[in-house]
């Protein structure tokens, strides 16, 4: 199964992907790596580990946020790309993509949905007195954040945490996470 990532930044969690769709038995490749974001961190990783890595910017689109999909999306086409994981891509999406992908687009965040849905996550957890973070993965609805789960992962908050070190522990849970429940959902679809 050709699978695609989008991503802003980093791109931890895409380097988790990548490197478990490289194993001997995965049921997917990760066969491109697409970017809004001009020298995103994850593009350098993406290319060291063989995968094509591209930037479609949003800039030059204005305001036209589905023309940016589109061109998004032709790239996808053209790779004969069937899943779509999105790994950190900080663009909200308009019905129109996400009603193409429909079923066939994942995301994952940062929390134990439907905790916090949106940004900031940790520090709401840490805020909430929560003894527990996490992680989700779901399948990519219109709702920001919604949509079937189809994984999560635990992880305790522990007395003096602060968002970023709370955030590093959620990260690790997350790249154990991903690769394992997309290659679930790619063994069931
Ligand atoms: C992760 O925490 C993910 O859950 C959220 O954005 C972050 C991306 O991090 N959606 P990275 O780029 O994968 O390191």
């Amino acid at each position: 199964t050709r699978v695609a990532v989008l991503i802003s930044g980093t791109g931890s969690n895409m380097a988790s992907l990548i490197a478990a769709g490289q194993t001997a038995d995965a049921p997917y490749e990760v066969v491109v790596v697409i970017s809004n974001i001009a020298g995103a961190g994850g593009l350098a990783k993406a290319a060291a580990a063989g995968v094509e890595a591209l930037t479609v910017e949003h800039k030059p689109f204005g305001k036209d946020r589905e023309a940016h999909e589109r061109a998004i999306d032709a790239l996808l086409a053209e790779r004969g790309v069937q899943i779509v994981a999105l790994a950190g891509y900080m663009r909200l999406l308009t019905p129109w993509l996400v009603g193409k992908w429909a079923g066939r687009m994942l995301n994952i965040h940062p929390s134990l949905l439907p905790l916090y849905p949106g940004l900031n996550t940790h520090a709401r957890a840490i805020e909430a007195g929560d003894l527990e973070a996490g992680c989700t993965v779901h399948i990519v609805t219109e709702g920001v954040d919604e949509g079937p789960v189809l994984g999560q992962a635990r992880v305790p908050i522990q007395p003096g945490d602060t968002p970023d070190i709370l955030a590093e522990r959620v990260k690790t849970a997350e790249h154990g996470l991903y690769p394992q429940a997309l290659a679930d959902f790619v063994r069931r679809s």
